[in-house]
């Protein structure tokens, strides 16, 4: 390997977090690789992004295991495997157990789409529009036990716009999510970002 920082990504579904991490590891000079994609969803999209990047790839169906426990030993066991440093989840529809959020401590990466710590948990864009909020955004946060917790690596914000649905609303958020997602890999890949609890490392979209 090239002393890039290995990365595995963990997706459920179609993948484009993923495809913008792919295409961010295209640059020679980005200190993350991503050495195994991980789904748990039998033929997610996301699956045919990274073979055709030339990714390995494993599938890890949640439903073949009885517990929790054992589904999440057996993605700890392909990460270690893989050689996994960093792991990123990328639409991962699952909620990760304390045992797995410790094994990855500090090194378990999410991206959310709301500004945490508005909205947590499903149906973001709805519960913001309802809320009738006019800022709206993305997270990039370390994983802790509690659901869509930890400290902020980034946000990127846009504007609630009038008109706006669900679906627009989920468009625009979903462009900054793409940006955001490699800017924050890079910071917590290269080292450049401090993760104290409760901290905020705020990045500018447009920068
Ligand atoms: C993204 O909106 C991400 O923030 C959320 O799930 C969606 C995944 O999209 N956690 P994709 O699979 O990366 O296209």
């Amino acid at each position: 390997m090239s002393g890039r920082i290995p990365v595995a990504v963990l997706i459920s579904g179609r993948g484009s977090n993923l495809q913008a991490l792919i295409d961010a590891c295209t640059d020679p000079t980005y200190p993350a690789e991503i050495v195994l994609v991980i789904a748990n969803v039998p033929g997610a999209a996301g699956l045919d992004r990274a073979a055709a990047a030339g990714i390995a790839t494993e599938t890890i169906d949640h439903r073949d295991f009885a517990e929790r426990d054992a589904f999440e030993a057996a993605l700890t066991a392909a990460l270690t495997k893989a050689g996994a440093e960093i792991v990123c989840m990328a639409g991962f529809m699952r909620i990760v157990g304390p045992a797995f959020v410790a094994r990855w401590a500090d090194r378990l990466l999410n991206i959310h789409p709301s500004l945490l710590p508005a909205f947590p948990g499903l149906h973001t864009h709805a519960r913001a529009l309802a809320a009738g909020v006019k800022v709206h955004g993305c997270t990039v946060h370390i994983v802790r036990p509690e659901l869509d917790d930890g400290p902020i690596v980034g946000q990127a914000a846009v504007p609630v716009l009038p008109g706006d649905d669900e679906e627009s609303l989920a468009a625009r958020v979903l462009v900054v999510e793409h940006l955001l997602y490699p800017r924050c890999l890079r910071l917590v890949a290269s080292g450049h970002a401090t993760l104290p609890e409760g901290s905020a490392h705020l990045i500018n979209p447009t920068a």
